[in-house]
Protein backbone atom coordinates (compact mmCIF):
# COMPACT_ATOMS: atom_id res chain seq x y z
CA UNK A 1 0.00 0.00 0.00
CA UNK A 2 1.38 3.64 -0.65
CA UNK A 3 0.07 7.09 0.34
CA UNK A 4 0.08 9.67 -2.31
CA UNK A 5 0.99 13.19 -0.40
CA UNK A 6 -1.02 16.29 -1.21
CA UNK A 7 1.69 19.25 -2.15
CA UNK A 8 2.27 20.72 0.64
CA UNK A 9 0.15 24.81 1.07
CA UNK A 10 1.96 27.46 -0.25
CA UNK A 11 3.96 28.86 2.55
CA UNK A 12 2.66 31.76 3.95
CA UNK A 13 3.76 35.49 4.58
CA UNK A 14 5.65 36.04 1.45
CA UNK A 15 4.64 39.68 0.81
CA UNK A 16 7.72 41.82 0.86
CA UNK A 17 7.77 44.85 2.63
CA UNK A 18 8.40 48.24 0.88
CA UNK A 19 10.08 50.20 2.61
CA UNK A 20 9.40 54.58 2.31
CA UNK A 21 12.19 55.91 -0.28
CA UNK A 22 15.70 57.13 2.07
CA UNK A 23 15.72 60.68 2.62
CA UNK A 24 19.05 61.89 2.57
CA UNK A 25 20.57 65.31 4.12
CA UNK A 26 21.66 67.41 0.90
CA UNK A 27 25.19 68.30 1.76
CA UNK A 28 25.16 70.50 -1.32
CA UNK A 29 23.14 73.02 0.65
CA UNK A 30 24.88 73.29 3.67
CA UNK A 31 26.74 76.49 4.89
CA UNK A 32 29.46 75.06 6.37
CA UNK A 33 31.77 72.69 7.37
CA UNK A 34 29.99 72.28 10.75
CA UNK A 35 27.29 72.12 9.39
CA UNK A 36 28.26 69.68 6.75
CA UNK A 37 29.88 67.43 9.58
CA UNK A 38 26.50 67.69 11.69
CA UNK A 39 24.66 66.90 8.72
CA UNK A 40 26.43 63.49 8.28
CA UNK A 41 26.50 62.15 11.67
CA UNK A 42 22.62 62.59 10.90
CA UNK A 43 22.95 60.74 8.38
CA UNK A 44 25.29 58.34 9.60
CA UNK A 45 23.12 58.23 12.27
CA UNK A 46 19.56 57.38 10.29
CA UNK A 47 21.68 54.85 8.36
CA UNK A 48 22.49 52.21 11.17
CA UNK A 49 18.80 53.26 12.55
CA UNK A 50 17.27 52.22 9.08
CA UNK A 51 19.67 49.27 8.78
CA UNK A 52 18.52 47.95 12.44
CA UNK A 53 15.26 48.20 11.46
CA UNK A 54 15.55 46.34 8.30
CA UNK A 55 17.28 43.86 10.18
CA UNK A 56 14.72 43.41 12.74
CA UNK A 57 11.64 42.98 10.12
CA UNK A 58 14.04 40.17 7.94
CA UNK A 59 14.21 38.46 11.60
CA UNK A 60 10.74 38.77 12.32
CA UNK A 61 9.98 37.78 8.46
CA UNK A 62 12.40 34.56 8.73
CA UNK A 63 10.43 33.36 12.25
CA UNK A 64 6.98 33.76 10.49
CA UNK A 65 7.49 32.07 7.46
CA UNK A 66 9.53 28.97 9.75
CA UNK A 67 12.78 29.89 7.72
CA UNK A 68 14.44 29.46 11.01
CA UNK A 69 13.32 26.32 11.69
CA UNK A 70 10.87 23.94 14.47
CA UNK A 71 13.10 25.19 17.40
CA UNK A 72 12.96 29.31 16.42
CA UNK A 73 13.06 31.46 19.39
CA UNK A 74 10.92 33.84 17.51
CA UNK A 75 7.79 30.84 16.77
CA UNK A 76 8.20 29.86 20.76
CA UNK A 77 8.74 33.25 22.14
CA UNK A 78 5.10 33.96 19.11
CA UNK A 79 3.39 30.37 19.53
CA UNK A 80 0.88 32.29 17.29
CA UNK A 81 2.66 32.04 14.41
CA UNK A 82 5.13 29.68 14.58
CA UNK A 83 4.39 27.87 11.12
CA UNK A 84 4.07 24.33 11.96
CA UNK A 85 2.14 24.82 15.21
CA UNK A 86 0.17 28.10 15.06
CA UNK A 87 -3.31 28.24 14.95
CA UNK A 88 -5.60 30.77 12.74
CA UNK A 89 -4.20 33.94 12.40
CA UNK A 90 -6.97 36.51 11.95
CA UNK A 91 -8.00 36.61 8.57
CA UNK A 92 -6.94 33.61 7.51
CA UNK A 93 -8.67 30.45 6.85
CA UNK A 94 -8.86 27.95 9.41
CA UNK A 95 -5.79 25.25 9.79
CA UNK A 96 -4.12 27.54 6.52
CA UNK A 97 -0.27 27.30 8.02
CA UNK A 98 -1.01 23.45 8.52
CA UNK A 99 0.75 21.02 6.09
CA UNK A 100 -1.79 18.70 4.75
CA UNK A 101 -2.02 14.91 4.85
CA UNK A 102 -2.06 12.27 2.02
CA UNK A 103 -5.62 12.18 0.25
CA UNK A 104 -5.54 8.85 -1.57
CA UNK A 105 -4.09 5.60 -0.31
CA UNK A 106 -3.10 3.08 -2.94
CA UNK A 107 -3.76 -0.68 -2.73
CA UNK A 108 -2.39 -3.39 -4.86
CA UNK A 109 -5.05 -3.15 -7.07
CA UNK A 110 -3.25 0.25 -7.96
CA UNK A 111 -6.48 1.94 -7.26
CA UNK A 112 -6.48 5.02 -5.16
CA UNK A 113 -8.98 5.44 -2.60
CA UNK A 114 -9.47 8.73 -1.07
CA UNK A 115 -8.40 9.14 2.40
CA UNK A 116 -11.82 10.91 3.45
CA UNK A 117 -15.27 9.53 3.04
CA UNK A 118 -18.58 10.50 3.85
CA UNK A 119 -20.22 7.87 5.83
CA UNK A 120 -23.75 7.50 5.83
CA UNK A 121 -26.63 6.90 8.28
CA UNK A 122 -29.01 3.86 7.62
CA UNK A 123 -32.08 4.73 6.71
CA UNK A 124 -34.76 5.11 10.07
CA UNK A 125 -37.11 1.81 10.34
CA UNK A 126 -33.32 -0.18 10.13
CA UNK A 127 -34.46 -3.35 12.34
CA UNK A 128 -31.17 -5.38 12.37
CA UNK A 129 -29.04 -3.44 14.41
CA UNK A 130 -29.46 -2.96 18.27
CA UNK A 131 -32.08 0.30 19.09
CA UNK A 132 -30.47 3.36 19.28
CA UNK A 133 -31.19 4.76 22.92
CA UNK A 134 -34.80 6.73 22.75
CA UNK A 135 -32.90 10.22 22.40
CA UNK A 136 -30.17 9.00 19.92
CA UNK A 137 -31.07 8.49 16.21
CA UNK A 138 -27.21 6.13 16.18
CA UNK A 139 -26.51 5.23 12.80
CA UNK A 140 -29.84 6.86 11.54
CA UNK A 141 -31.39 9.67 9.36
CA UNK A 142 -34.44 10.51 7.64
CA UNK A 143 -35.48 9.50 4.02
CA UNK A 144 -34.04 12.43 1.59
CA UNK A 145 -31.48 13.54 4.59
CA UNK A 146 -28.48 11.16 3.38
CA UNK A 147 -29.18 11.98 -0.40
CA UNK A 148 -28.96 15.86 0.33
CA UNK A 149 -25.78 14.80 2.17
CA UNK A 150 -24.52 13.04 -0.65
CA UNK A 151 -24.93 16.36 -3.07
CA UNK A 152 -23.62 18.61 -0.76
CA UNK A 153 -21.02 16.37 -0.06
CA UNK A 154 -19.90 15.91 -3.90
CA UNK A 155 -20.59 19.56 -4.16
CA UNK A 156 -17.32 20.40 -1.46
CA UNK A 157 -15.14 18.14 -2.73
CA UNK A 158 -15.52 14.11 -1.42
CA UNK A 159 -15.17 11.93 -4.03
CA UNK A 160 -15.70 8.46 -1.56
CA UNK A 161 -19.60 7.26 -0.55
CA UNK A 162 -19.42 4.73 1.94
CA UNK A 163 -23.14 3.06 2.00
CA UNK A 164 -23.68 -1.05 2.53
CA UNK A 165 -26.94 -2.67 1.50
CA UNK A 166 -28.73 -2.41 5.17
CA UNK A 167 -28.81 1.06 5.06
CA UNK A 168 -31.61 0.98 2.75
CA UNK A 169 -30.78 4.35 1.23
CA UNK A 170 -28.75 3.34 -1.97
CA UNK A 171 -31.86 4.63 -4.58
CA UNK A 172 -31.15 8.23 -3.06
CA UNK A 173 -27.84 8.06 -2.80
CA UNK A 174 -27.45 6.70 -6.39
CA UNK A 175 -29.93 9.53 -7.62
CA UNK A 176 -28.26 12.24 -5.92
CA UNK A 177 -25.07 11.43 -7.48
CA UNK A 178 -26.58 11.17 -10.70
CA UNK A 179 -27.83 14.76 -9.82
CA UNK A 180 -24.38 15.68 -8.77
CA UNK A 181 -22.94 15.08 -12.59
CA UNK A 182 -20.22 13.98 -11.03
CA UNK A 183 -18.78 10.94 -13.65
CA UNK A 184 -18.90 7.92 -12.11
CA UNK A 185 -14.72 7.42 -12.82
CA UNK A 186 -14.37 10.01 -10.77
CA UNK A 187 -15.84 8.48 -8.16
CA UNK A 188 -15.33 6.06 -5.35
CA UNK A 189 -18.18 3.68 -4.07
CA UNK A 190 -18.34 1.12 -0.98
CA UNK A 191 -20.92 -0.75 -0.49
CA UNK A 192 -21.49 -4.14 2.14
CA UNK A 193 -22.57 -7.15 2.09
CA UNK A 194 -25.38 -7.53 4.57
CA UNK A 195 -25.32 -10.74 7.01
CA UNK A 196 -28.45 -12.52 5.63
CA UNK A 197 -27.01 -12.88 2.44
CA UNK A 198 -23.42 -14.63 3.05
CA UNK A 199 -24.54 -18.16 1.41
CA UNK A 200 -22.65 -17.80 -2.43
CA UNK A 201 -25.66 -18.12 -4.46
CA UNK A 202 -27.10 -15.56 -2.65
CA UNK A 203 -24.39 -12.89 -3.46
CA UNK A 204 -24.85 -12.29 -7.11
CA UNK A 205 -28.46 -11.15 -6.81
CA UNK A 206 -27.86 -8.92 -3.61
CA UNK A 207 -24.63 -7.24 -5.52
CA UNK A 208 -26.90 -6.54 -8.57
CA UNK A 209 -29.66 -5.40 -6.24
CA UNK A 210 -27.21 -2.57 -4.81
CA UNK A 211 -25.67 -1.91 -8.62
CA UNK A 212 -29.14 -0.99 -9.93
CA UNK A 213 -29.98 0.91 -7.00
CA UNK A 214 -26.34 3.02 -7.03
CA UNK A 215 -26.91 3.28 -10.81
CA UNK A 216 -23.30 1.90 -11.69
CA UNK A 217 -22.32 -1.31 -13.80
CA UNK A 218 -19.25 -1.90 -10.62
CA UNK A 219 -18.40 -1.06 -7.45
CA UNK A 220 -14.97 0.23 -6.65
CA UNK A 221 -14.90 -1.52 -3.02
CA UNK A 222 -17.14 -4.48 -1.61
CA UNK A 223 -17.18 -5.28 1.85
CA UNK A 224 -18.44 -7.96 3.89
CA UNK A 225 -20.36 -5.95 6.82
CA UNK A 226 -19.93 -8.28 9.61
CA UNK A 227 -18.11 -11.77 10.34
CA UNK A 228 -21.63 -12.93 11.03
CA UNK A 229 -23.64 -15.13 8.84
CA UNK A 230 -27.48 -15.20 9.19
CA UNK A 231 -29.77 -17.68 8.01
CA UNK A 232 -31.88 -16.03 4.86
CA UNK A 233 -35.44 -16.75 6.14
CA UNK A 234 -34.44 -15.97 9.60
CA UNK A 235 -32.70 -12.95 9.65
CA UNK A 236 -30.83 -12.79 13.27
CA UNK A 237 -30.61 -16.77 13.44
CA UNK A 238 -26.82 -17.03 13.21
CA UNK A 239 -25.37 -19.62 10.41
CA UNK A 240 -21.97 -21.10 12.45
CA UNK A 241 -21.20 -22.83 9.40
CA UNK A 242 -20.83 -19.96 7.14
CA UNK A 243 -19.67 -17.74 10.29
CA UNK A 244 -16.96 -19.81 11.21
CA UNK A 245 -15.79 -20.72 7.67
CA UNK A 246 -16.10 -17.47 5.53
CA UNK A 247 -14.22 -18.51 2.45
CA UNK A 248 -16.78 -19.75 0.61
CA UNK A 249 -18.30 -16.57 0.54
CA UNK A 250 -15.41 -15.43 -0.14
CA UNK A 251 -14.53 -16.94 -3.30
CA UNK A 252 -17.64 -15.90 -4.60
CA UNK A 253 -16.64 -12.52 -4.23
CA UNK A 254 -13.28 -13.54 -5.95
CA UNK A 255 -15.47 -14.61 -8.50
CA UNK A 256 -17.51 -11.06 -8.83
CA UNK A 257 -13.87 -9.48 -8.84
CA UNK A 258 -13.41 -11.61 -12.02
CA UNK A 259 -16.42 -10.73 -13.70
CA UNK A 260 -15.77 -6.87 -13.60
CA UNK A 261 -18.66 -5.95 -10.91
CA UNK A 262 -16.40 -5.45 -8.07
CA UNK A 263 -12.93 -3.98 -8.31
CA UNK A 264 -11.29 -4.43 -4.71
CA UNK A 265 -13.17 -6.48 -2.05
CA UNK A 266 -12.37 -6.59 2.34
CA UNK A 267 -14.50 -7.03 5.64
CA UNK A 268 -15.90 -5.27 8.16
CA UNK A 269 -15.81 -5.66 11.84
CA UNK A 270 -13.02 -7.90 11.41
CA UNK A 271 -10.22 -9.18 14.74
CA UNK A 272 -7.31 -10.36 13.98
CA UNK A 273 -8.61 -13.90 14.69
CA UNK A 274 -11.46 -13.89 12.16
CA UNK A 275 -9.08 -12.45 9.14
CA UNK A 276 -6.36 -14.94 10.01
CA UNK A 277 -8.92 -17.85 9.42
CA UNK A 278 -9.77 -16.04 6.22
CA UNK A 279 -6.70 -15.70 4.89
CA UNK A 280 -5.17 -18.70 5.48
CA UNK A 281 -7.16 -20.26 2.92
CA UNK A 282 -4.34 -19.29 0.71
CA UNK A 283 -6.75 -16.65 -1.30
CA UNK A 284 -6.62 -15.43 -4.83
CA UNK A 285 -7.09 -11.67 -4.11
CA UNK A 286 -6.73 -11.13 -0.02
CA UNK A 287 -9.03 -8.46 1.83
CA UNK A 288 -7.18 -5.12 1.03
CA UNK A 289 -10.10 -3.22 3.70
CA UNK A 290 -11.33 -3.70 7.00
CA UNK A 291 -13.65 -1.26 7.89
CA UNK A 292 -13.86 -1.15 11.90
CA UNK A 293 -14.75 1.65 14.91
CA UNK A 294 -12.01 3.34 15.52
CA UNK A 295 -12.58 6.67 17.70
CA UNK A 296 -10.82 8.45 21.08
CA UNK A 297 -13.03 5.80 22.93
CA UNK A 298 -11.76 2.82 20.95
CA UNK A 299 -8.66 3.38 19.11
CA UNK A 300 -7.80 -0.38 18.77
CA UNK A 301 -4.02 0.14 18.74
CA UNK A 302 -2.71 -3.05 18.20
CA UNK A 303 -5.12 -3.82 15.52
CA UNK A 304 -3.98 -0.70 13.53
CA UNK A 305 -0.29 -2.06 14.21
CA UNK A 306 -1.07 -5.57 12.65
CA UNK A 307 -3.10 -4.38 9.61
CA UNK A 308 -0.23 -1.96 8.80
CA UNK A 309 2.35 -4.55 8.96
CA UNK A 310 0.03 -7.30 7.40
CA UNK A 311 -0.73 -4.63 4.11
CA UNK A 312 -4.55 -4.17 5.20
CA UNK A 313 -6.12 -0.89 5.27
CA UNK A 314 -8.17 -0.21 8.15
CA UNK A 315 -11.18 2.18 7.84
CA UNK A 316 -12.58 4.22 10.41
CA UNK A 317 -16.29 4.38 11.17
CA UNK A 318 -17.50 6.53 13.90
CA UNK A 319 -15.02 8.55 13.81
CA UNK A 320 -16.54 11.31 16.10
CA UNK A 321 -17.84 8.57 18.45
CA UNK A 322 -21.08 8.18 16.77
CA UNK A 323 -24.26 10.49 17.41
CA UNK A 324 -24.12 8.54 20.69
CA UNK A 325 -20.94 10.32 22.06
CA UNK A 326 -20.15 13.10 19.58
CA UNK A 327 -20.88 15.30 22.30
CA UNK A 328 -18.54 13.41 24.49
CA UNK A 329 -15.63 13.70 22.08
CA UNK A 330 -15.55 16.72 20.79
CA UNK A 331 -15.02 18.21 24.62
CA UNK A 332 -12.35 15.54 25.40
CA UNK A 333 -9.57 18.38 27.07
CA UNK A 334 -6.65 17.24 24.72
CA UNK A 335 -9.21 17.69 21.90
CA UNK A 336 -10.43 20.65 22.71
CA UNK A 337 -6.82 21.94 24.19
CA UNK A 338 -5.11 20.78 20.36
CA UNK A 339 -7.88 22.36 18.19
CA UNK A 340 -7.52 25.65 20.12
CA UNK A 341 -3.64 25.84 19.37
CA UNK A 342 -3.99 25.01 16.00
CA UNK A 343 -7.39 26.90 15.08
CA UNK A 344 -9.16 24.20 13.72
CA UNK A 345 -12.34 22.55 15.64
CA UNK A 346 -12.34 19.33 17.61
CA UNK A 347 -14.13 16.70 15.16
CA UNK A 348 -10.96 18.04 12.31
CA UNK A 349 -8.63 17.48 15.57
CA UNK A 350 -10.16 13.67 15.66
CA UNK A 351 -10.76 13.34 11.61
CA UNK A 352 -6.75 14.60 11.45
CA UNK A 353 -5.91 12.16 13.91
CA UNK A 354 -7.67 9.09 12.38
CA UNK A 355 -5.90 10.26 8.99
CA UNK A 356 -2.34 10.82 10.30
CA UNK A 357 -2.52 7.21 11.61
CA UNK A 358 -2.82 5.71 8.27
CA UNK A 359 -6.40 5.08 8.03
CA UNK A 360 -9.56 6.00 5.11
CA UNK A 361 -11.65 8.39 8.05
CA UNK A 362 -15.49 7.88 7.40
CA UNK A 363 -17.33 10.86 9.13
CA UNK A 364 -21.19 10.89 8.92
CA UNK A 365 -23.18 13.73 8.72
CA UNK A 366 -26.58 15.39 7.40
CA UNK A 367 -25.09 19.21 8.23
CA UNK A 368 -23.89 20.98 5.28
CA UNK A 369 -21.55 22.88 7.25
CA UNK A 370 -20.18 19.93 9.07
CA UNK A 371 -19.41 18.01 5.27
CA UNK A 372 -17.57 20.49 4.25
CA UNK A 373 -15.62 20.95 8.31
CA UNK A 374 -14.49 17.24 7.92
CA UNK A 375 -13.48 17.26 4.55
CA UNK A 376 -10.21 19.51 6.00
CA UNK A 377 -7.67 17.47 7.32
CA UNK A 378 -4.19 18.62 8.77
CA UNK A 379 -1.47 17.05 9.13
CA UNK A 380 -0.97 17.39 13.72
CA UNK A 381 2.22 18.82 14.50
CA UNK A 382 4.03 15.10 16.07
CA UNK A 383 4.14 15.93 19.74
CA UNK A 384 0.43 17.00 19.66
CA UNK A 385 -0.30 13.70 17.35
CA UNK A 386 1.82 11.66 20.03
CA UNK A 387 -0.21 13.83 22.98
CA UNK A 388 -3.86 12.78 21.61
CA UNK A 389 -2.79 9.21 20.72
CA UNK A 390 -1.41 8.44 24.15
CA UNK A 391 -4.22 10.13 25.59
CA UNK A 392 -6.73 7.50 23.75
CA UNK A 393 -4.70 4.72 23.82
CA UNK A 394 -4.36 5.32 27.58
CA UNK A 395 -8.06 4.65 28.89
CA UNK A 396 -9.54 1.48 28.97
CA UNK A 397 -11.12 0.91 25.27
CA UNK A 398 -15.09 1.12 25.17
CA UNK A 399 -16.87 0.01 22.08
CA UNK A 400 -19.65 2.70 21.09
CA UNK A 401 -21.49 0.33 18.59
CA UNK A 402 -21.46 -3.12 19.49
CA UNK A 403 -24.34 -5.94 18.52
CA UNK A 404 -22.75 -9.09 20.01
CA UNK A 405 -25.68 -8.39 22.85
CA UNK A 406 -28.53 -8.50 20.34
CA UNK A 407 -27.32 -11.37 17.96
CA UNK A 408 -26.35 -13.51 21.10
CA UNK A 409 -22.73 -14.05 19.71
CA UNK A 410 -19.37 -12.19 20.72
CA UNK A 411 -18.14 -10.51 17.38
CA UNK A 412 -15.11 -8.64 18.63
CA UNK A 413 -14.01 -11.73 21.04
CA UNK A 414 -12.34 -8.23 23.25
CA UNK A 415 -10.56 -9.11 26.09
CA UNK A 416 -12.44 -8.04 29.04
P1 LIG B 1 -25.10 15.61 12.14
O1 LIG B 1 -25.37 14.49 11.19
O2 LIG B 1 -26.37 16.14 12.75
O3 LIG B 1 -24.23 16.66 11.57
P2 LIG B 1 -19.64 9.58 13.53
O4 LIG B 1 -19.09 10.08 12.25
O5 LIG B 1 -18.62 9.29 14.56
O6 LIG B 1 -20.56 8.41 13.32
O7 LIG B 1 -20.55 10.73 14.18
C1 LIG B 1 -21.75 11.13 13.61
C2 LIG B 1 -22.36 12.19 14.48
O8 LIG B 1 -21.47 13.31 14.58
C3 LIG B 1 -23.65 12.76 13.97
O9 LIG B 1 -24.47 13.00 15.10
C4 LIG B 1 -23.27 14.06 13.33
O10 LIG B 1 -24.33 14.99 13.42
C5 LIG B 1 -22.12 14.51 14.19
N1 LIG B 1 -21.11 15.30 13.48
C6 LIG B 1 -20.54 15.01 12.31
N2 LIG B 1 -19.62 15.93 11.99
C7 LIG B 1 -19.61 16.84 12.99
C8 LIG B 1 -18.88 18.03 13.24
N3 LIG B 1 -17.97 18.46 12.37
N4 LIG B 1 -19.12 18.71 14.39
C9 LIG B 1 -20.04 18.27 15.27
N5 LIG B 1 -20.77 17.15 15.10
C10 LIG B 1 -20.56 16.43 13.97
Amino acid sequence: MAYVEQKQQPGKFQSRFELPPPVYADSQTSTGSRCACRARRVEVFRRVAKASIVLVFLYVIAGLSGWTGGSSRIGQSLPWCHKSEAGAIDGEQPGANLARLPTHFVLPSGDAIPAIALGEFHLILHLHLPSPSSHNRTWQASKGEVGNAVKVALQSGYRHIDGAWIYRNEEEVGAAIKESGVPREELWLTSKLWNTFHAPEDIEPKLDETLRRLQTSYLDLYLIHWPIAFFPDEPQKIDYDLTNNPYPTWKKLEELVDKGKIRNIGVSNFNIRRLRNLTDNGLRYKPVINQVELNYFNPQPELVKWSKENGILLEAYSPLGSNKQVGESLNIPEVKGIAKQLGITPAQVLISWQAQRGTVVLPKSVTPSRIEENLQVFRLPTKLYEKLETAATSHKPQRVGDPSKAWGIDIFEDEV
